[in-house]
């Protein structure tokens, strides 16, 4: 059977790595850990814990983003999503992958599908641009967040309630949704009393593991995107991902193989390469999702383990030309997995003109496309790779489809579900997150936070090696 999904670790083992890989052997000896890792996850799933499980299913929820999206002004032609972390980091993920490229930078026409801009960030500079490209009476402002009161974008929100209460008076409140806690959380409070349009997310859904839910879908709705065929790979990939042997299971055995290249051969870096510009923010989604879910101080028994991976987001064939050097002859403590498409959507044939022809170091190029020379970089990283004996495997999509990058995303999360309890810690919680949020928040003087004042570092120029 084909899949619109294909992993290949077996540069990963013995067969390509010799002595630096697992054997056939180890590799069968992974099971009885995985399948304890798969029941303890489901555990969870079935007490009902985990919701990112079920998301694939939730048609429901996707026909109230459709729905929305269908009834916005045709004036309408962005959407600003307010948000940081995993309120923000999903959606631009989907918008990235599937939207046409540049489409943000098009001058905007009739018909054009929406353009979605994630600010992201609290910089005023790029705050206060937002706020000057986006014409209030074709902008719908979408905040996200879980909690509901992340400063970052609480500040966000406020700022732009403001604006557009200045510029549209009482017609502000139909530019602004809310996607957040159904019950719980400032944001909720406040929606309900300015009357704003709101969409939930599941309360059993993370942050990062919530790009399914309207996080993803109503922005993705709102551009124009195929909302279900989204869902219809991620459900097809999660069955996948429920097998309970890591040789049919895709996300066990990567959970496994990238555990196992960890702390039995001292490799915690995964780089996540993308050799398709439009998966490179699925490789910076991934980076929060392995980071934040596997870097613990303490294990699930309570003991302090201080442990967890370190994901890196590169970019094939740039970063051939910026990080490739260190992956290859640095030290060994890295594995790489090449994020590529077998069928790219479009091909731009270099010319094989007189200017071609005119040099040798031209003419090879002549006839050929810039997809066929990226593919050749792409060969050529793992060749040097694998001569050195430096672990590389690949993430396949047949094509950058929705159905292919649904199932990537739930592969990616299920593979970081089940390394959680391979580490021994938990993938759902981030307690170093929510303490940094409380610092800020005694930083700037919040009630109640201000016994946490004596833990801020003194403000640069204070210390002893101050130059
Ligand atoms: O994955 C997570 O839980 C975090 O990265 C959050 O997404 C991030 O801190 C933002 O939180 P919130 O959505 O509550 O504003």
């Amino acid at each position: 059977m084909s899949h619109p999904l294909t992993l290949d670790l077996t540069g990963l083992t013995s067969a390509v790595l010799g002595d630096h890989g697992p054997s056939d052997a180890e590799i069968r000896a992974f099971a009885p850990a995985a399948r304890d890792a798969l029941a303890t996850i489901l555990a969870r799933r079935d007490k009902g814990e985990l919701g990112f499980f079920g998301l694939p299913d939730d048609r429901a929820a996707a026909r109230a983003c459709l729905d929305y999206a269908r009834a916005l002004p045709p004036a309408v032609d962005t959407m600003v999503v307010l948000g940081i972390g995993g309120s923000s980091l999903g959606p631009r993920a989907l918008y990235s992958a599937l939207a046409r490229p540049m489409d943000a930078l098009r001058p905007r026409s009739p018909g054009m599908p929406r353009r979605l801009l994630f600010p992201d960030n609290a910089d005023p500079v790029t705050m206060r641009a937002v706020l000057e490209v986006c014409d209030p009476e074709r902008t719908v402002w979408n905040v996200v967040t879980k909690s509901g009161g992340t400063a970052e974008t609480a500040a966000q929100l406020l700022v732009v309630a403001e604006h557009l209460e200045r510029a549209l008076g009482a017609r502000a409140r139909d530019r602004i949704v809310a996607t957040t806690d159904p019950e719980g959380g400032a944001l909720r409070a406040t929606a309900r009393a300015r009357g704003w349009k709101t969409f939930d997310i599941p309360p059993n859904v993370g942050g990062r593991f919530s790009v399914l839910s309207p996080v993803g879908l109503l922005p993705a709705a709102v551009a124009g995107l195929d909302v279900m065929g989204l869902l219809d790979g991620a459900r097809a990939m999660r069955d996948r991902c429920l097998a309970d042997d890591p040789a049919t299971n895709p996300a066990l055995l990567l959970a496994s193989m990238l555990h196992h290249h960890h702390v039995v051969r001292g490799r915690p870096m995964v780089v996540l390469m993308a050799y398709v510009d439009a998966l490179f923010d699925t490789a910076d989604w991934f980076r929060q999702l392995w980071a934040e879910s596997l870097g613990k101080e303490k294990a699930t028994d309570g003991t302090v383990v201080e442990t967890g991976p370190t994901p890196i987001a590169a970019r094939g064939a740039t970063d051939q030309h910026s990080q490739l050097q260190l992956y290859v002859e640095g030290p060994r403590d890295k594995v790489v997995l090449m994020l590529t498409a077998r069928q790219r959507e479009t091909e731009v044939v270099i010319p094989d003109g007189e200017l071609t022809k005119s040099r040798d170091e031209y003419r090879y190029l002549g006839g050929r496309g810039m997809g066929v020379l990226l593919d050749a970089e792409l060969r050529g990283t793992i060749g040097s790779l694998a001569k050195r004996r430096r672990p590389v495997g690949t993430v396949e999509l047949a094509r950058v489809d929705a159905a292919s990058l649904g199932a990537l995303l739930v592969l990616l999360e299920c593979a970081t579900a089940y390394a959680g309890p391979l580490y021994g810690v938990d993938p759902f919680d981030q307690p170093g997150v929510e303490e940094a949020k409380r610092l800020a928040y005694a930083a700037l003087g919040r009630t109640g936070f201000e016994e946490l004042a004596k833990d801020l570092p003194p403000t640069v120029g204070k210390g002893p090696y101050v130059l």
